[in-house]
């Protein structure tokens, strides 16, 4: 009796784990700083619908916006410690670990995402992606915000209007410098506290994307936002290396295609959300909208692209004058 109550025992547990290793499915934490009516938020949680459609029961992917999980100065090393497995900071953010992506930064050299995306899947853009896995890092694709604005507390016609005013700036040092050169005062700063530092007065203004300012409701703490299309605000998705590395075959194809789906899914519809935030922050009559005149524009250009002098020895030539070729179509 004694004998089969124990063996009863052994086989109730032999079960019980072999179902719960049956049913542990792989976890992939996404975590992201931007709200989930972005270019981004849309992507990571069309990222999670096709993976688990299509790898029921086997893969999971918890998405976290919002800076809910890590902020900015906190999940690149999460990524690295393993406590989430992808994210996709802005490629402003990437400085620390290559100089190379600051290209992407430079002020005035694409002249809309459809250079950028020519850029991107080019050569040079294809070997940037990878250039960090021996880091830690493994670029998985390149995820489209949109363009930058100015936005301030005073009108910004000319660049003389930005100076002595301070700005919240990405950690990026060729955001430093391109307001340096405008003589402003540019304040490295976690996405997550720009509202509330723009509300309290902490910066005057910062540069963004339509649908990052209309989705933080930072013109709602702005009176002025210039349309200046000076820059970009892209993304790299980069996994983990080790945890990428070591996906079971039976799933990582699976991943793979969800993720290059999910890519062209979040790129495609990035503009339009730009273009509807852009009209949605017009309507609010928050914040007004002023459009440069073709001098006026050419004096911003003036202004900031000195800083290319500054960056071209780490950059590299050779990026610089691909990025340049990518505003022809081909
Ligand atoms: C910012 O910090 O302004 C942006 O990089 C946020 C984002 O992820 O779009």
């Amino acid at each position: 009796m004694r004998y089969a109550i124990a063996m009863m025992a052994v086989l109730a547990v032999g079960a019980v784990s072999g179902t719960a290793l049956a049913a542990d499915p792989i976890k992939i934490k996404f975590s992201h700083v931007v709200a989930d009516a972005t270019p981004k938020g849309k992507g990571a949680l069309e990222f999670k619908r096709l993976v688990e459609e299509r790898l029921r029961g086997k893969v999971v992917v918890e998405v976290y916006p919002n800076s809910q999980l890590f902020g900015d100065a906190k999940e690149m090393e999460a990524l690295l410690l393993g406590d989430v497995q992808i994210i996709a900071p802005s490629l402003s953010k990437f400085d620390k670990f290559t100089k190379k992506l600051q290209v992407f930064d430079l002020p005035f050299l694409f002249d809309d995402i459809n250079a950028i995306d020519r850029f991107q899947k080019g050569k040079k853009g294809q070997e940037l992606l990878g250039s960090m896995k021996s880091k830690g890092y493994t670029g998985l694709a390149y995820w489209h915000n949109g363009m930058k604005q100015l936005s301030a507390n005073k009108a910004l016609r000319m660049p003389e209007d930005a100076k002595g005013l301070k700005f919240r700036i990405q950690s990026s040092n060729v955001l430093l410098a391109q307001f340096q050169a405008l003589g402003a005062n540019p304040q490295k700063m976690a996405f997550a506290e720009v509202y509330q530092a723009l509300q309290t007065g902490t910066v005057d203004g910062q540069e963004n994307t339509w649908s990052n300012i209309y989705s933080q409701k930072f013109h709602e703490a702005q009176k002025y936002i210039t349309e200046t299309n000076h820059g970009v605000i892209d993304y790299m998705v980069v996994a983990n290396t080790k945890f990428w590395d070591g996906l079971p075959k039976d799933v990582k194809p699976t991943i793979e295609k969800a993720m290059a789906d999910a890519t062209v899914y979040a790129n495609k519809l990035a503009e339009d959300i730009n273009q509807q935030d852009k009209k949605r922050i017009m309507d609010s009559g928050k914040s007004e909208i002023i459009t440069l005149k073709k001098d006026q524009a050419a004096a911003w250009r003036k202004a900031m692209t000195p800083v290319y002098k500054q960056f071209e020895p780490d950059i590299g030539k050779d990026l610089l004058d691909a990025a340049l070729a990518s505003n022809k179509a081909s």
